[in-house]
């Protein structure tokens, strides 16, 4: 159960927040920078996400973006998907909102420290690596190489656009980026094909490699069959985030039951070896 979980007085009542600023990312993607109303901290971990509401409305799941290691707000990037989401796209600075948690289980960082990691991302999937891949640019010393694949549908598709050339910071901080396809007229310059064609390009040893994949649910077997052939092959070097639909977030309604675990209390981030058999699962 995480720290935060026991530190509200109800799991079940939204904090209000407020509507710092809104940036568009793509055509159907919009970051959020929201603060919380009372003056503190999300205090959130890298891979946690919040039950988003807008008062009167409904609530969703949302992974937080941004690190803990960036004070004063809390990030996250939305896709326009359904009531909440549409609802929430059309808001602009100064908008009361709610959020419950943070919620769930982070990225392990304990055992990502000292590590080569290799952070992968498809579509979408960027918006929670933002928060690990912000942490390890401000905790560089804490590992021993970060490199960053990063694949979406088209150049138009791409999330943090501005931020991608900035992860790009040494040989051992790198960050690559692909496009399953690059339409003719598009000033784009960087690789065309899926991820999986791209990994075995990575520099990463196998022995002290640690792969974080989070995307679509369509890319995970592709990638982890890759990764395997990389070497990346034992206990704890793949980590994976999972979503399910969610309702109460905190274990309770059984809604995002994965055979015995809960996506949203054993997750969403996982070892690929306690997910891997379990039915429907990938
Ligand atoms: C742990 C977790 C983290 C998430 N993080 C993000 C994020 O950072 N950014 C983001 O844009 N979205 C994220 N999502 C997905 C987001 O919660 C759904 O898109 C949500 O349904 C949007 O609410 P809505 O009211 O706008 O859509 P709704 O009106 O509820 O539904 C719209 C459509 O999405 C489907 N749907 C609902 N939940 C999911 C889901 N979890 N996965 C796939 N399809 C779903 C519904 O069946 C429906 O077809 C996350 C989901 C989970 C479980
Ligand atoms: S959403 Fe209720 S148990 Fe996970």
């Amino acid at each position: 159960m995480p720290s935060s979980t026991a530190r509200n007085d109800s799991i079940y009542a939204p904090r209000p927040c407020r509507l710092v600023s809104v940036t568009e990312l793509t055509r159907q993607e919009k970051l959020f920078r929201l603060q919380l109303t009372d003056g503190s901290e999300l205090q959130q971990q890298p891979g946690q996400f919040v039950q988003l509401s807008i008062p009167g409305l409904t609530e969703a799941p949302i992974s937080v973006a941004s690190s803990p290691s960036r004070h004063g707000y809390f990030e996250l990037g939305v896709r326009k998907a359904g009531t909440l989401t549409s609802a929430l796209h059309q808001l602009q600075a100064g908008a009361q909102l709610g959020i419950r948690g943070p919620f769930g289980r982070p990225f392990q960082l304990a055992e990502l420290y000292g590590k080569q990691l290799l952070l992968i991302a498809g579509g979408c999937g960027l918006a929670p690596l933002r928060s690990l891949i912000q942490y390890c640019q401000d905790n560089p010393d804490k590992f021993s190489a970060v490199h960053i694949l990063y694949g979406a549908r088209s150049p138009a598709d791409l999330l943090f656009r501005d931020e991608l050339p900035g992860w790009q910071i040494s040989d051992s901080f790198t960050c690559r980026v692909t496009v399953d396809q690059n339409p003719a007229n598009s000033c784009y310059d960087g690789d065309t094909g899926l991820i999986p064609e791209l990994l075995a390009e990575i520099p990463i040893d196998a022995d002290n490699g640690c792969a974080v994949v989070v995307g679509p649910p369509p890319m995970y077997r592709p990638v982890i069959a890759e990764l395997r052939k990389m070497g990346l092959s034992g206990a704890q070097q793949i980590m994976l985030s999972l979503e399910r639909q969610m309702r109460c977030g905190v274990g309770k309604c059984g809604h995002c039951s994965i055979e015995h675990l809960t996506c949203c209390c054993d997750g969403p981030i996982f070892w690929l070896e306690e997910v891997e058999q379990l039915r429907g699962a990938l």
